[in-house]
């Protein structure tokens, strides 16, 4: 019996031919690939988790690689597959890195540099206007966030005592803010794939933007990292335990060292238009997943 895996990849900005590239390439190990694995359309019967007819929890591995798609069903089958198969990235990193605070607090934890933050509970007003006073510029950041929507840059008392009823409005647990960093406005986004430096590049925001996303407004630019970028990200993307990372580090002008912003479990590959840039990664970056999933599934066989 023949290694078998299950593919769920994004189909736009060229992640379609991407998984092309990958399906043949598994097969020139003699692995074959089952694309388009929708778990939203799966269903559990009998102890298995069925996707027409095939028996997801009989594969081998499950290469999960689709951030906006993602509904809470799939989510939660992802959770109960990745107790009986291997899966990429584990589930308990896709989890982990979904969240900023849980990421932040971790990275923190383990000695990784990351912007100063704070969790209250969302009682706890009097404490954000003391953290205002000290801090002078914050983030307000939803934790589940991405594209930097819903980020709000709080500057002052005035826009706080402005906030503050809106938030206390939403059904919220608790506040995750962040030191506003000081920064000129650029990013390295790091790819690691496997402990290993696939490729980097920078992004820069728009204008009078502070936020360096695409969605925002920012622009892809070719950048190089040093060793200390390099070793930063390998670092965290070991702590978050992510076999595939994209981590955004930005340099922090007033403690002079580099910080992480965050580790993300599905970075996307250059796009086509990128890659005519000169991003030139994407071929090392699905020689290495190809290597992972050969190497995590390699044990089962023998
Ligand atoms: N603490 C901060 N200080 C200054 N700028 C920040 C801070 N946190 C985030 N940013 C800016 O906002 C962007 C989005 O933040 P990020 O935490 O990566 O969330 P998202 O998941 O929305 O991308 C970052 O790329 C960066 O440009
Ligand atoms: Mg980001």
């Amino acid at each position: 019996m023949g290694r078998k895996v299950g593919i769920w990849m994004y189909q736009n900005g060229g992640g379609d031919k991407i998984e092309k590239k990958i399906v043949k390439k598994l097969k020139e190990r003699g692995i074959k690939s089952f694309s388009g694995l929708n778990l939203r359309n799966a269903y559990v019967k009998n102890g298995h988790i069925y996707h027409d007819k095939l028996k997801v929890d009989k594969l081998d591995l499950f290469f999960s690689y689709n951030a906006g798609e993602q509904t809470q069903y799939q989510v939660f089958l992802y959770e109960a597959l990745s107790r009986v198969i291997p899966t990429i990235n584990s589930y308990e990193a896709f989890e982990l890195t979904e969240d900023k605070f849980q990421t932040s607090f971790l990275l923190q934890h383990n000695g990784v540099p990351t912007p100063e933050f704070r969790l209250h509970h969302r009682d706890d007003n009097h404490y954000l206007e003391k953290i205002i006073k000290k801090w002078k510029k914050m983030v307000y950041k939803p934790t589940d966030g991405w594209g930097g929507v819903g980020l709000t840059k709080i500057e002052n008392q005035e826009t706080l005592d402005m906030l503050l009823p809106f938030l206390n409005q939403m059904d919220l647990r608790f506040f995750y803010v962040e030191k506003f960093v000081k920064y000129d406005n650029t990013d390295y986004r790091v790819d690691i794939v496997d402990g290993q430096f696939v490729g980097c590049y920078g992004r820069r925001a728009s204008g009078s933007d502070w936020r360096t996303n695409i969605t925002s407004g920012g622009s892809v630019f070719l950048r190089e990292p040093n060793d200390e970028i390099i070793d930063l990200a390998i670092k965290a993307a070991k702590i978050c335990k992510t076999d595939i990372a994209g981590v955004d580090i930005i340099y922090d002008l007033e403690r002079e060292e580099y910080v992480v912003l965050e580790v993300n479990g599905i970075p996307a590959f250059a796009t086509p238009e990128q890659e005519k840039m000169g991003l030139n990664f994407n071929d090392k970056k699905i020689e290495l997943i190809v290597d992972l999933i050969d190497k995590k599934t390699k044990s089962k066989e023998n």
